[in-house]
């Protein structure tokens, strides 16, 4: 569905990405995990076309994407979650979710039922529907920013670090979240995380990132058994 082949990525002269190539499968979870710096949000933000590579490629469902504006990406099916939510404080949950949708033409009966998707999925939205998002707390901005990204109803959606500086009890809410919307809503999903023994327990196959360049990758499973996983990343 999605390859990333061989990128070079480059803030002004300093590299960021280094050969970095990936594959995500329609209906995986593929986790991406790697300590501050190791370049895992660049890598979030050039497949959706808010960095450039410089060289390599990235095509998804068989058409390349590396030469299209970000707008145009979230229109083929694409949508990110950024770290640090990004929400729009000043607008309350419904004005946020109705942002998400602004790729589609949604009837209002098809507005209103992507609404009631996210309500769904986080109840705590529908009680809140009316409060400016500002004002809400850190878990509460989360599970908005993730609900707008479902909202123009894409194919894959990546997530940056979902988990950060949210409650234990509000980590486990946020993981079961991602996982129903992989196997309810059939996403396919990418997760990119510093809690890494949760993103590579939920995911099916995993990337690990290191100073800008791709230093292991395989079935999660086996990454969760793998001594230098464990020793780098799961504190083991
Ligand atoms: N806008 C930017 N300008 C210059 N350097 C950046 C910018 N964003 C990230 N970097 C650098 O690129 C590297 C990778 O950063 P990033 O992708 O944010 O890592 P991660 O998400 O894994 O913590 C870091 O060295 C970081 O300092
Ligand atoms: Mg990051």
């Amino acid at each position: 569905m999605l390859k990333v082949n061989n990128i070079d990525v480059y803030y002004d002269k300093v590299q960021a990405l280094f050969g970095v190539s990936i594959e995500v499968h329609q209906n995986e979870v593929i986790s991406i995990i790697g300590s501050n710096g190791a370049g895992k949000s660049t890598l979030m933000k050039t497949i959706m076309g808010l960095n450039n590579a410089k060289k390599g490629t990235i095509e998804f469902e068989g058409e390349r994407i590396d030469t299209v504006k970000a707008h145009s990406i979230v229109g083929k099916g694409i949508v990110y979650v950024p770290e640090g939510r990004e929400i729009f404080p000043d607008m309350s949950v419904i004005e946020n979710l109705e942002m998400g949708a602004f790729s589609k033409n949604y009837t209002k009966e098809q507005m209103n039922q992507k609404m009631q998707e996210a309500y769904d999925l986080f109840p705590r939205l529908y009680e809140r529907r009316n409060q400016l998002a500002g004002t809400m707390s850190g878990g509460e901005q989360q599970m908005l920013a993730i609900s707008r990204g479902l909202m123009s109803d894409p194919k894959l959606i990546m997530f940056d670090e979902p988990s950060l500086g949210l409650a234990p009890v509000l980590v486990d809410e946020m993981f079961e979240a991602i996982v129903r919307i992989n196997k309810e809503k059939k996403k396919t999903v990418i997760i990119v995380e510093q809690n890494a023994f949760m993103a590579i327990s939920i995911s099916d196959r995993c990337y690990v990132l290191r100073n800008g360049l791709v230093t292991m990758e395989g079935e999660s499973k086996e990454l969760l058994g793998n001594d230098e996983v464990n020793k780098s990343y799961l504190g083991g």
